[in-house]
């Protein structure tokens, strides 16, 4: 009994993002019961229906009001009603770079009776992405033109630093472009690739994998390279930091899906990734998430809003229930967060194939799986 009280706000957001929170928050709330500590939910309604019928994205009040909580939770962001971009930019990533949640920690496994797309052969699956998440081609920083020639500014504040400029660029003969920048900055890759090597030790293993593209992109990826490798050489002694290029690290990936332990990622290639990791570890369903930064910490599942399945009670909720295991685990509710991880193992392990998520093969909704997983975390905790 922690007696603990939490406040956490939530964001379901849109699509099946609305579906898996409420049993994600079934499943906390049940787990605070039985350990003895207290959530106080409150629930923000931003997403598309919100912007569709107001005109806001996210409130000017919100992010100086959600500093106050101590976690947020998130669904998914994201509605064919809105222009790509919009929401996803105007939220997930405002929110990201607004607490510099600069750790996008994705961990990809194995559960029971999950069926896998590629079996693994003898090798468990654990592998965790751990994916820089304030820089690279996420800025948002570029211009697009009719005419042939782009101005536009380069500005973001990030904690360590506050990046100002312009770039201007004109074509001969005029042609339509897009330019978009990626930048990387050596504060920006020596915390995470930090936090990748403390990781990688506490898991107890001997390599880390930089996901990385030098040969064609040398400046910002052959400048990751040297950076990460310094952190490496005078932190980590005995850590081998092993680069992969991230095409080929796909291709050993489908082949040998278990074949990697921590996977040191810049922006973009975690992004690509972690779906891939998700996919071979038996499906978005089951992929957990957490924006980790000093502030605020977020925690979202690796999907999306799935509009092809929303609203038919057909999403897999595990994805969301471990994320918010990692939500307690952050919260420093180890216990709770370990019975939550427990009881999903088990609810796989013992469920008949009709129990399971439609994703898996069976044929319960959203709502039954949530109810399961709180089923066996009551089993648990009796035990
Ligand atoms: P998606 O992750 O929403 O869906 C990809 C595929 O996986 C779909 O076939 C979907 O049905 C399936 N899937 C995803 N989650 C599932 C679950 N829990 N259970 C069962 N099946 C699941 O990716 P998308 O289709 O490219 O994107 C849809 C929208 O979501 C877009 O607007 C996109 O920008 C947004 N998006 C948001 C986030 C986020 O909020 N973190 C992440 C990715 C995509
Ligand atoms: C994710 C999503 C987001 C990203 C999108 C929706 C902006 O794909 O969380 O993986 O690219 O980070
Ligand atoms: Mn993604």
């Amino acid at each position: 009994m922690t007696g603990k009280s939490f406040r956490v706000a939530v964001i379901p957001g849109d699509g099946i993002g609305v579906e898996v929170t409420a049993q994600a928050k079934k499943v906390v709330s049940a787990t605070a019961g039985i350990f003895g500590f207290s959530i106080d939910w409150t629930d923000y309604p931003f997403g598309a229906d919100h912007y569709l019928s107001t005109g806001e994205v996210l409130s000017e009040s919100f992010l100086d009001e959600v500093k106050g909580f101590d976690a947020l939770l998130l669904g998914a962001i994201g509605d064919p009603r809105v222009k790509p971009g919009i929401l996803e930019r105007g939220i997930l990533l405002t929110l990201r770079f607004a607490f510099d949640q600069y750790v996008n920690l994705r961990p990809a496994k194995a559960f029971p009776k999950v069926p896998l797309p590629v079996d693994p052969g003898g090798a468990r699956l654990d592998t965790v992405v751990v994916r820089e998440n304030t820089e690279d081609f996420y800025m948002g920083i570029g211009g697009v033109s009719l005419e042939g020639r782009v101005e536009f500014p380069v500005a973001c504040r990030r904690a360590a630093y506050a990046l100002d400029g312009k770039v201007s660029a004109e074509t001969d003969p005029p042609v339509p472009m897009a330019v978009q920048l990626g930048i990387a900055t050596k504060p920006g890759i020596e915390r995470i690739a930090r936090y990748a090597g403390l990781l990688a030790r506490k898991r107890g293993e001997t390599r880390v994998t930089l996901v990385t593209k030098s040969n064609a992109l040398p400046q910002i990826y052959g400048f990751w390279e040297e950076v990460a490798e310094a952190v490496f050489a005078s932190e980590f002694p005995g850590l081998v930091l092993e680069k992969a290029n991230v095409d080929a690290l796909c291709y050993h990936l489908v082949r040998k899906p278990a074949a990697y332990g921590v996977l040191l990622c810049p922006n973009m290639f975690g992004d690509i990734v972690s779906d891939l990791l998700a996919g071979l570890s038996g499906g978005l369903g089951m992929a957990a998430g957490a924006d980790i930064g000093p502030g605020l910490s977020m925690f979202e599942p690796v999907h999306g809003s799935a509009p092809d399945i929303a609203g038919q009670g057909k999403a897999n909720p595990l994805a969301a229930i471990l994320t918010a295991s990692m939500m307690l685990d952050h919260l420093g509710e180890t216990e709770a967060a370990r019975a939550v991880e427990k009881a999903v193992e088990v609810f796989l392990a013992e469920s008949p194939r009709e129990d399971l998520p439609v994703e898996l093969g069976g044929r319960a909704s959203t709502e039954e799986v949530g109810l399961g997983v709180i089923r066996w975390l009551e089993g648990i905790s009796k035990e």
